[in-house]
């Protein structure tokens, strides 16, 4: 097939690529990489050159790339019926089945599935769905959000402020005033070092109760978390923080939402990372691994206490006001149907404990006492090494340095994909369920190669 070889000068001049340094693009100062084809763990650019996505897509492609039943279920729609809208009680078949799919495998207690198409729009519906339930329940003064620094939850303008990020909010006038933010779940870098981890989740928890009261109890609507921090730098809770954190919000009647775009369907080793930590959500928020990305699909999983609030005000005020276009959309709908049971007949997730274990033991065998290395952590299919200036006190490098960046960039030079976390010196991994140990190997050999280049 002939190249075309003003791809390249197209990309620079005509497309605005999200979370990008856009003057540096449209210059040609950055480089880019232009995605051909992939095929289970490897994604191959239009030079040929393979990589080791190890980081599956953006933590989504969860059953690997290339796989011939999703897209032969989506072709298969697209032939029978490409499209038809859920709005004043529609529905097709595979919208119909993946619902039913979605809460065979949800916690207890949870009643519907409404469809979106990604997490922010996901989240969206969510906060909009936390106000209506308390207009509803005529508590019309309790709409404030309480989201954790280090969050991820979306770029919107309600879900980017949710975001505890700096990057999210700087230039765009964000976080709006009806979200605040509160301690991180993040052990490593607690400010009280001698603090054991029982001690910091009783910390995080009083922090979290201290600003319910100083904001007001009947302020407060909703808490939103991720099981697991995702995009604040891959950090699974410290021990305890989700009985601790549910104890406060139950005291107070806030609701909580849990983030499950990244941990959903498997990532943790559990088909929910609420079932993993014990978590009883009132909504729940899942996008990425709902199809593997194979097509865009969200979902904000709705539980029996909020869907009766939601049955009343529609009886009282008349139908919801609140739909996409798009929601339900067949051709994701099927993806996700395809998907689902692909996970099921492969017992991914149960390689997701398995080869991840192995994967995160390499990486602390073979780089845990590396003068650089601050921690190396994770669950099921996530993992993070966490890079410091000065591992006997802890001590951070300087922003400007970024290390994650250049050791993120190096590895690609040996083939790998891992992602430098957006803040602090994080090199992040979320490969696809199928990841064999041998690919394990690839990436832990090409890690320890990445480090010792750049930090020696
Ligand atoms: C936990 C979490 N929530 C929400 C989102 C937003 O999803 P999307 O990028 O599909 O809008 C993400 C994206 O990475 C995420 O990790």
């Amino acid at each position: 097939m002939l190249r075309n070889d003003q791809l390249d000068q197209w990309d620079r001049e005509n497309f605005f690529h999200p979370s990008t340094h856009l003057a540096n693009h449209a210059r040609g100062d950055s480089p880019n990489r232009i995605i051909k084809g992939a095929q289970g763990v490897f994604i191959e650019d239009r030079d040929g050159r393979k990589l080791l996505d190890a980081f599956a897509g953006l933590y989504c492609v969860n059953v690997g790339y290339g796989r011939t039943e999703i897209a032969e279920a989506i072709a298969k729609q697209a032939h029978e019926l490409a499209y038809y809208h859920a709005y004043v009680g529609h529905g097709t078949e595979t919208s119909i089945t993946l619902a039913k799919m979605i809460l065979d495998r949800a916690p207890a207690n949870m009643s519907k599935v409404y469809f979106g198409l990604g997490g922010s729009d996901a989240n969206e519906t969510n906060i909009k769905l936390v106000w209506y339930y308390n207009n509803i329940r005529g508590l019309p003064q309790k709409k404030k959000i309480i989201s954790r620094w280090r969050g991820y939850h979306g770029s919107g303008l309600i879900t980017g402020s949710l975001t505890g990020l700096e990057l999210f909010h700087k230039k765009f006038d964000l976080p709006l005033a009806q979200v605040i933010h509160t301690e991180a779940p993040y052990y490593f870098r607690r400010n009280e070092m001698d603090m054991c981890e029982a001690d910091f989740t009783a910390h995080c928890a009083t922090k979290l109760e201290a600003l319910i009261l100083r904001e007001g109890p009947d302020t407060i609507g909703a808490f939103i978390g991720e099981p697991v921090l995702g995009t604040g730098g891959i950090v699974p809770p410290p021990e305890g923080y989700w009985t601790a954190i549910q104890a406060v919000l139950r005291k107070y009647d806030i609701l909580l939402i849990a983030d499950e775009v990244v941990t959903g369907f498997g990532r943790t080793g559990s088909m929910m990372g609420s079932t993993a930590y014990g978590i009883e959500p009132d909504i729940i928020t899942i996008a990425k691994g709902l199809t593997s990305a194979y097509a865009p699909l969200s979902g904000s999983i709705v539980s029996d206490k909020v869907w009766k609030v939601l049955e009343e005000g529609n009886d009282e005020f008349g139908p919801i006001g609140h739909g996409w276009t798009y929601s339900a959309h067949p051709i994701g709908a099927a993806a996700g149907v395809a998907n689902l049971k692909l996970i099921d007949k492969l017992d991914l997730i149960a390689n997701t404990t398995r080869t991840g274990d192995y994967f995160r033991a390499q990486l602390i065998e073979k780089l845990g006492d590396h003068k650089n290395v601050g921690e190396i952590r994770g669950i099921g299919m996530l993992a993070a090494i966490e890079f410091v200036q000065d591992k006997s006190n802890r001590t951070f490098f300087d922003p400007s340095a970024t290390v994650g960046a250049k050791v993120s960039a190096s590895l690609a030079t040996k083939g790998v994909i891992g992602r430098a976390m957006p803040q602090g010196d994080i090199l992040g991994f979320a490969p696809p369920f199928c990841l064999s140990p041998e690919e394990a190997d690839i990436v832990v050999d090409a890690t320890v190669c990445a480090v010792h280049e750049v930090l020696g």
